[in-house]
């Protein structure tokens, strides 16, 4: 294989690429495209998915813990390190976030705490700091949820969380521009965890379907490469939000 093709390659840049949704991203774009993926933990354990997506492309893995009073500084450092290897970055999909189930009465300044760190700060955290390392008309995209729309009623502080981040989508833009992008996607079901009825999931959807990752993938690669695009949310839910 002719590395040196890889050297022309977009960057790629999955905050939270280690697992789930992040992963099934990082699997499908190596494919074309240089790739930095983050994680809280080590990625000593993850050495053969790895090994494997080296064979297909640039691969760099960082350490960035939403939970980390040295976040901002390491995320600085890293990403000079990698600027000072050359690297812009073309896309920035920050994938992380938690989805913890908090009816009212289970509320406390801890766990609300938790939530905005994970599904506030930590988004616009990393925007701030890799916005600076964007490559010239990169963009910014940010996983929201279909609850921005219809609130979920056991998931008030983090639908919160996800309203505040979908707010901040056109303002940021606006901040950013003309240089850099920034996109949300309002998602519904595209990877339901193993404990949940995905038959239940897309009987609430208009089209009666829960999505997968290719669908998610598809509206990303859209705004990578859509240039008259910016601050706007993109939803992708089969409809849910009108049943
Ligand atoms: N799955 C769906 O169908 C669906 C639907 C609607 C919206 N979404 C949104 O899409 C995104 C990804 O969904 P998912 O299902 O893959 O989510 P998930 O299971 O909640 O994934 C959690 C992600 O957050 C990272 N993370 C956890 N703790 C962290 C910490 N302390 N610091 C930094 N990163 C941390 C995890 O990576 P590490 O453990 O490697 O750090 C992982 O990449 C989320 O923002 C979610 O709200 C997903």
């Amino acid at each position: 294989m002719d590395k040196s093709a890889w050297e022309d390659r977009t960057w790629w840049l999955l905050v939270g690429g280690r697992r789930r949704l992040g992963r099934e991203l990082a699997q499908a774009l190596a494919m074309g495209h240089n790739l930095i993926l983050t994680s809280s933990r080590s990625w000593d354990q993850e050495g053969a998915w790895i090994a494997e997506l080296s064979k297909q492309t640039q691969v760099r893995c960082l350490l960035w813990d939403a939970a980390s009073p040295d976040l901002v500084p390491t995320m600085m450092a890293d990403l000079a390190a990698l600027g000072a290897e050359g690297v812009k970055v073309n896309s920035c999909v920050v994938v992380a976030g938690t989805f913890p189930e908090s009816p009212l009465g289970s509320w406390t300044a801890a766990s609300l705490e938790d939530t905005w760190r994970m599904n506030l700060s930590f988004p616009l955290l990393a925007a701030q700091q890799v916005a600076p390392h964007m490559a010239d008309g990169g963009c910014i995209q940010f996983l929201l949820d279909t609850a921005i729309h219809r609130p979920f009623s056991r998931r008030l502080p983090y639908t919160a969380a996800k309203c505040g981040v979908a707010a901040l989508v056109p303002g940021l833009a606006r901040v950013l521009a003309p240089r850099v992008r920034v996109v949300g996607h309002a998602l519904g079901t595209v990877l339901p965890d193993a404990a949940e009825d995905a038959a239940a999931l897309a009987s609430r959807s208009l089209l009666r379907a829960v999505g997968a990752p290719e669908d998610l993938l598809r509206a990303l690669r859209y705004a990578a490469s859509s240039p008259y695009l910016t601050g706007e949310i993109l939803t992708l839910d089969g409809g849910t939000r009108w049943v």
